[in-house]
């Protein structure tokens, strides 16, 4: 059985990755899909928030389970028996840092680790989390960054922080 882990912060959740969960499901037996709890960060939402996300975007796929970790990747995959890790490929700007985090993840694991990259469609090429979030935060129109039931999450955010004007409005 062909099994991967596909690691992320997902903060929140994009189209963009869910066009690299179904592609990679299609390859792998089993997908996990996990999300990296980092407390040096401030995310926007939850890891509890951000598994029920990818959990409820992803039901119709079977092979594709969703999980949390903390931690160094390679602690967590060789726990789980995990020795490819899937990321999504946009831009030649992502290559340096995916190519040290591949290679050093190759250098903790022993060499028992690899990486499969996906080149991210197209249409998704230009995405990111964070410049959804902006857009959000500025009252932009991220329908066709995240699904529905995303983009309602996130602007409720922006609204109970209030930093959200004019929703949807560009
Ligand atoms: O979605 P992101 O933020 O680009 O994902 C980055 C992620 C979570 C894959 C990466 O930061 C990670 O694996 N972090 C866990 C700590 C770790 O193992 N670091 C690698 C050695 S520097």
């Amino acid at each position: 059985m062909k099994r991967a882990v596909y690691p992320g912060s997902f903060d929140p959740m994009t189209y963009g990755h869910l066009d690299i969960i179904r592609r990679a499901s299609e390859i792998f037996d089993l997908l996990i899909v996990s999300v990296l709890n980092n407390n040096q960060k401030t995310p926007l939402f939850s890891v509890e928030e951000r598994v029920k996300i990818l959990k409820e975007a992803t039901k119709d796929i079977p092979n594709v389970q969703v999980d949390s970790f903390s931690g160094l990747l390679t602690n967590y995959a060789a726990e789980k028996d995990l020795h490819v890790a899937v990321r999504g490929l946009r831009a030649i700007t992502d290559f340096e840092y995916e190519l040290q985090l591949a290679q050093t993840n190759r250098m903790l694991s022993g060499g028992r680790m690899d990486t499969v990259f996906l080149t991210t469609s197209l249409e998704y090429a230009y995405l990111s989390s964070s410049s959804v979030k902006e857009i959000a935060c500025f009252g932009g129109d991220i329908s066709k960054t995240v699904p529905e039931f995303v983009a309602e999450q996130i602007y409720r955010k922006y609204r109970s922080a209030g930093g959200l004007s004019g929703e949807g409005n560009q």
